[in-house]
């Protein structure tokens, strides 16, 4: 990571732009959320980490970042599900790489997105559709608890095979790809936390991809 240009999409309030930075990276996180890169600023100062935040939204990255260009771009965990377009999130990706940069993503698996809630039982389809998943719940992944007042979200699947085209026909050939049997977030009451910061389904249940990596690179 050393000396590399590195944006990361979505960052929320920067903590995974931090720690990139603290690898080594000049980071720049971005997000449309006012309050989330004012509280990453504000994280990064009490860090002493050098480290930009912008608002804006992914689609306008380009123009929000000046035109400038990054030996990496860093997203996921969480990011695409809110993204009705992932073309038009590819393009923008490719016109952010300098060349010989990469596109890094690392996403909670879309098969998942089939199951309900509580349990492994199939609720839900697993292609994409134009018209979102309508979503009215309080609480964050943060606190699930948390007495929320904006509720409502949008969400659009995306498969890996949606994802690996969209990579593939803005220009970026995928270069590594891997399907991972752990998460980083116990959304289901069925994982299990098996390290630091994994969770799995427990042993006897069938082994499911949970999240994947992809890597790409201009041609
Ligand atoms: C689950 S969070 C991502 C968390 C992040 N991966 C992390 O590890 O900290 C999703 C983020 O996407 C942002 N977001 C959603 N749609 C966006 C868009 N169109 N443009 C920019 N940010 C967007 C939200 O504001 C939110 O901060």
């Amino acid at each position: 990571m050393s000396g590399k240009d590195l944006v990361h999409l979505q960052c929320y309030f920067g903590i995974d732009t931090l720690d990139w930075a603290r690898r080594g990276a000049r980071v720049t996180g971005l997000d449309f959320s006012g309050p989330a890169v004012a509280a990453a600023s504000e994280l990064a100062g009490e860090m002493g980490i050098d480290a930009g935040f912008v608002e804006s939204d992914v689609y306008d990255a380009v123009n929000a970042l000046g035109g400038r260009d990054f030996d990496i771009v860093y997203t996921g965990l969480g990011a695409l599900i809110w993204l009705p377009d992932i073309r038009r999130w590819a393009g923008v990706i490719a016109e952010l790489l300098r060349p010989g940069g990469f596109l890094y993503l690392a996403e909670f698996h879309p098969f998942t997105d089939v199951f309900g809630d509580d349990d492994l039982t199939v609720e839900h389809g697993y292609f994409h559709r134009e018209e979102p998943t309508v979503w009215e719940d309080s609480g964050t992944y943060a606190d699930l608890e948390a007495e929320t007042v904006r509720n409502r979200s949008f969400e659009w699947s995306h498969t890996l095979s949606d994802v690996v085209n969209a990579v593939i026909g803005a220009g970026l050939p995928v270069e590594l790809l891997n399907e991972h049997d752990y998460t980083l977030f116990p959304r289901r009451p069925i994982l299990e936390k098996s390290g630091f910061d994994t969770y799995r389904l427990p042993e006897g249940t069938p082994n499911l991809p949970l999240m994947y990596s992809l890597r790409a690179r201009p041609a």
